[in-house]
């Protein structure tokens, strides 16, 4: 998963990194919002036009605020939003943002955090393909359990994640590689998921190589469900599949679609 994080800077531990901020301290949160890629207009305003319309005026949470990438523009529309983040690091950043001051966060993981309005909720999302950062299947479980408590009868909870990438692994394979760019004869960078398929845990992998021929390798991992798995921890939760979408576009998922926009409604 090549967006997770600025592979320039990943979660090497810096020295002003909290280990309570996990995957995400000061020295990952201070290039997080770095002006391009997940952070430019093209990849933000059609999601956060899909979250205004389903949240039709009612408040609305995300799971993992972060930064308040997509959070802050939301509320600079006069939606009513709040957060919950596990890195203080991160969550740091939200207000600094347009919009973002009007973002009340709680810091807090989000299978068991409860923000006050539980129950009140007409809309809870979780993008970026952070339920991907939750790395069990019963821990997966509490996140749509705890979206639900939120949620009022009738609200969404709405994910975006990759689809696991398993069609691209042939018998014997698994590594699948995201980005492959040398930039000269001896530096580079290489990106790769490596997946057990038996566990449904994979990693994602960052090689960097500079010009000197020093290099830095470090991983990340998660776990990863596929789209129905996703339906029957909803249904479990008491909330059934509304919408599932490729992308932010609403576009028809197809056997080849990479990521899916996936809403269900609390029964
Ligand atoms: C890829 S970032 C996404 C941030 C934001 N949602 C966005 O779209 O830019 C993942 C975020 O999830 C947070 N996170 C990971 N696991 C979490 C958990 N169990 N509870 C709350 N936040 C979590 C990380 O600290 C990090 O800020």
């Amino acid at each position: 998963m090549s967006d997770e994080v600025n592979e320039n800077n990943p979660a090497a531990a810096g020295r002003d990194d909290d280990p309570a901020d996990g995957w995400f301290p000061e020295s990952v949160a201070a290039t997080y919002d770095d002006p391009g890629g997940a952070n430019s207009p093209e990849v933000i305003t059609p999601a956060v036009d899909v979250l205004q319309a389903l949240a039709a005026g009612g408040r609305v949470l995300e799971f993992a605020v972060g930064t308040g990438r997509i959070a802050a523009p939301l509320a600079a529309r006069g939606v009513s939003v709040s957060g919950i983040e596990l890195s203080e690091a991160m969550a740091a950043r939200v207000t600094a943002k347009p919009g973002g001051d009007a973002v009340e966060v709680t810091l807090g993981d989000m299978t068991t955090t409860r923000v006050d309005g539980a129950g009140e909720f007409s809309l809870v999302y979780l993008v970026f393909n952070t339920i991907s950062n939750v790395t069990t299947q019963d821990g997966q479980v509490e996140v749509f359990r705890n979206a639900a408590a939120h949620l009022r009868p009738g609200g969404l909870f709405l994910i975006e994640v990759g689809v696991p990438d398993l069609r691209r692994l042939p018998p014997g394979q698994d590594t699948v590689p995201f980005t492959v760019a040398p930039d000269g004869n001896r530096s580079g960078y290489v990106g790769f998921d490596q997946y057990d398929v038996v566990t449904q845990e994979f990693t994602s992998n960052h090689v960097r190589v500079t010009p000197d021929g020093k290099g830095r390798f470090f991983r990340i991992p998660f776990r990863y469900a596929w789209p129905a798995e996703m339906d029957l921890m909803a249904r479990i939760a008491g909330m059934k599949l509304t919408h599932r979408w490729a992308g932010w576009d609403r576009s028809e998922v197809t056997a080849d679609s990479t990521t899916h926009v996936s809403v269900w409604e609390k029964l």
